[in-house]
């Protein structure tokens, strides 16, 4: 079924800039530019520029993040990402590290809210390494702090002190970074099932103690929502024990970092999991939460649906365009009802599709 062109009608023309990355990063956002693609012709109004970021961009221009890229992000309504990094450049200067290139996009067009859903496909329910009737159901939405804590806090480095090499970091938020995240995440748990569990390590962490008054200050203005606090090693520990008790999971940098990564497990594969990144006006960086898997690149074998699903994201966050996005979803569960399993999401009985190959199904069921 066609979305109507009337559906798109209020939109003037959007401008997406994709950046493919590394590795596995070209293979599947071809994909869900197929996808983008077979809106447009629907009526869809968006334009697409390609940049470079990550190692790819180093190669071509020695940083990272480019200043090319960062106006062209700059003046998109919206950045659609691949995944950056390789072994090869692991070595070279921090400074020229493709991850730098990530950090750099999301702190300079100030993308601090990071929505990470994890959503099991009943499809997959034995793709996950728990039992099914732990996580059948399973719908929760990580919303991460993405431009703050011991990821950007100052004085860090790696320095000789009485002899010694020491290595230090700071984990730092202000009670204004604080406050943005949270109310994101009270909106996005008012608009779900009405619960947020904020999670931090306030028993050991002055940071992260003023990071639970903050959120408790906050939930004055939310009193449709029930807010509890974890502290982060419970949390990891109630992820795996009962992850349904959850649903939204409200955090910061590094901790929701390590918790989305696990998150995702629950759900079968990394391979099946998108993200968007906002800043205040819902301009966004959308891109899978996995990695460039320098080791399969090029081979037809990585799973395109996170980054399809990222896409279907940024029609939801950033374009509004609510049917539009379920129509990819809906795509998704679609071709996994089929059959289609890409490699990581493989079993018995399925037919397995490589990544090109899914991209085909999934325009087949739209
Ligand atoms: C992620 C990644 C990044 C992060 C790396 C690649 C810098 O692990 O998006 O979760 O740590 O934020
Ligand atoms: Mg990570």
């Amino acid at each position: 079924m066609a979305v109507l062109l009337s559906d798109f009608k209020n939109l003037s023309m959007m401008k997406i800039a994709v950046l493919s990355g590394d590795g596995i990063g070209p293979e599947i956002v071809a994909q869900a530019v197929r996808v983008l693609d077979a809106l447009k012709k629907d009526g869809l109004a968006v334009e697409l520029e390609y940049g470079l970021i990550g190692g790819c961009a180093v190669d071509a221009t020695g940083k990272p993040y480019p200043e090319a890229t960062h106006r062209l992000a700059s003046q998109a309504d919206a950045v659609l990402l691949g995944a950056v990094g390789g072994p090869r450049y692991d070595t070279l200067p921090r400074h020229q590290r493709p991850e730098r290139g990530l950090l750099a996009i999301r702190k300079e067009l100030n993308l601090f809210a990071n929505l990470r859903p994890a959503l099991l496909y009943p499809e997959l329910a034995n793709a996950s390494s728990l039992k099914y009737d732990v996580v059948a159901g399973l719908d929760i939405m990580i919303v991460r702090e993405l431009t703050g804590d011991i990821y950007f806090g100052e004085p860090r480095g790696i320095e000789v002190r009485d002899g010694q090499r020491v290595g230090y970091n700071t984990m730092i938020y202000n009670e204004s970074e604080i406050r943005r995240i949270a109310h994101v995440a009270f909106q996005a748990a008012a608009k779900r099932q009405g619960r947020l569990c904020s999670v931090d390590k306030m028993n050991v962490l002055e940071c992260t103690q003023l990071w639970r008054d903050v959120v408790i200050e906050v939930a004055k203005e939310y009193p449709q929502v029930a807010l509890s606090h974890m502290l982060v090693d419970n949390a990891a520990m109630q992820l795996v024990r009962n992850p349904k008790q959850f649903d939204v999971i409200v955090t910061g940098n590094m901790f929701g970092d390590i918790l989305s990564d696990e998150a995702s497990m629950l759900t079968g594969s990394i391979g099946m999991l998108p993200s968007a990144s906002l800043d205040e006006n819902n301009k966004g960086l959308y891109e899978p939460i996995h990695g460039s898997a320098p080791d399969i690149a090029g081979k037809d074998l990585a799973n395109p649906l996170a980054t399809i699903l990222s896409a279907a994201m940024m029609l939801r966050y950033t374009f509004n365009q609510e049917e539009a996005a379920q129509r990819i979803e809906s795509a998704v569960k679609k071709v996994l009802a089929q059959g289609f399993r890409t490699k990581d999401i493989d079993e018995p009985g399925m037919k397995p599709v490589g990544t090109k190959a899914m991209g085909d199904a999934v325009l087949a069921a739209m």
